[in-house]
């Protein structure tokens, strides 16, 4: 295979990066480039106001800066602007859909054994408070998707697919084409969460004709704060209002209001402008180096780091072991070490920052009667070395036992 994709090109971009630092956690938080912070910077010092009230230039500036990055996100994942929902996180976007979407007393929601909490606590709630049934999908043994467990769990109940396309537990990428054709042939909708595909890998929501699609900016280069929903206009179309007030109403009297035109209708009060600027600002970063290049990359490394430990005394892999099945995760244990004890010296002994505990996934540990692990995430910054270097780490760290 050709990589044509070199980090030291990038690496320049991201301040905080340097021969001592090896920033290993981007599956939880990306770091930001020298460009996104400018863009965001130039909000607050060239254009400050507030969009979609002011007639005058600042605000006319910013609308034209909005629209210009909701272009950027629609052209990044393939859509139409107007499909596009700004919200402050993923775990916003599902709860949108959550709350918004058509679900009462004993219709079912499909879901996996290893979604992140924040697409599994908003169906609990709804089962809780409104008397919705959540069905499970079994993985496999290697925690792989079982479109077999799939195909099992429809009922005639069923409307809501919720699934996640790239786990952050072990990157395992599940097939979200099929799992769409299968809910549509059954007339169920599909929500995707995205939140560790879309940094990664070229999405083209168009061709997966999934109905609704949820990320979060922070793991793509882009700022805190900054979460989407995508959905397909005739979907959002029929969705209820979710958080509403400013800027989601055209008119109001004293008994009642007009909607606001769509995205608008979701987009409750003052927005993050310059986050959703910064974000526009990453989806132009990411797409000119090319995502299909990025995530060739993240699994090079994860192979690097995979046959390094793959095998060695005392270390165990979650997820399957072909790293080519696992994108840019490398989740472990190492038996008799604690997970936290093991992130902490990696940090203190080897400048090695990584994640260690349940990473929101705490069903999937609670069934596997496991309490944590340490996860490894790789991104287009990090290098060879620094995935040899880590393996050297865990290893020195794996005979401390
Ligand atoms: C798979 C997955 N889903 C959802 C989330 C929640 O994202 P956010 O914190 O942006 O709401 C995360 C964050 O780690 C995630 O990895």
């Amino acid at each position: 295979m050709i990589f044509t994709f070199k980090p030291e090109n990038v690496r320049e971009d991201f301040s905080v990066l340097n021969s001592k630092t090896i920033y290993f956690d981007s599956a939880c938080m990306s770091l930001k480039p020298k460009q996104v912070i400018d863009k965001m910077n130039e909000y607050y010092l060239e254009y400050p106001a507030c969009a979609g009230r002011s007639v005058h230039k600042f605000g006319r500036r910013l609308e034209e800066e909005i629209s210009k990055a909701r272009h950027e996100v629609a052209k990044f994942i393939n859509c139409k602007d107007k499909e596009i929902v700004f919200t402050k996180n993923a775990t916003e976007s599902i709860n949108l859909i959550a709350n918004a979407f058509d679900l009462d007393k004993g219709d079912e929601v499909i879901i996996t054994d290893k979604e992140h909490s924040s697409n599994i606590i908003p169906w609990l709630k709804l089962q809780k408070e409104r008397g919705i049934k959540v069905v499970i999908c079994e993985s496999n043994n290697d925690n792989t998707f079982s479109l077999d467990n799939f195909k099992k769990c429809f009922s005639e109940k069923t409307k809501l697919v919720s699934v996640v396309h790239v786990s952050n537990l072990d990157g395992v990428v599940n097939p979200i084409e099929e799992i769409v054709e299968i809910a549509h042939k059954k007339g169920v909708k599909v929500l995707i969460d995205a939140c560790q595909s879309v940094p990664h890998k070229e999405i083209d929501v168009i061709k997966s004709d999934c109905d609704f699609f949820a990320f979060s900016g922070h793991k793509m280069l882009g700022p805190t704060g900054t979460g989407v929903l995508y959905g397909k206009f005739k979907e959002l179309e029929k969705l209820r209002q979710f958080i509403v007030g400013g800027e989601t109403i055209i008119d109001a009297t004293f008994d009642s209001y007009k909607e606001e035109e769509i995205p608008a209708r979701f987009e409750a009060g003052l927005q993050n402008y310059s986050g959703i600027i910064g974000l526009g600002e990453a989806c132009r970063y990411l797409k000119k180096i090319g995502l299909s290049k990025i995530g060739k990359y993240e699994e090079k490394l994860n192979q690097i780091v995979t046959d390094g430990l793959n095998g060695v005394k005392g270390i165990d892999i979650i997820g399957p072991l072909d790293a080519s099945l696992r994108s840019g995760i490398f989740n472990f244990n190492i038996s008799g070490m604690g997970a936290h004890e093991v992130a902490k010296i990696l940090d203190s002994g080897y400048g090695i920052m990584v994640r260690s505990g349940a990473h929101c996934v705490h069903e999937w540990f609670n069934k596997h009667d496991m309490k944590n692990s340490v996860r490894a995430s790789f991104y287009l910054y990090n290098t060879e070395d620094e995935a040899r270097r880590f393996v050297h780490a865990v290893k020195e760290i794996a005979q401390l036992r």
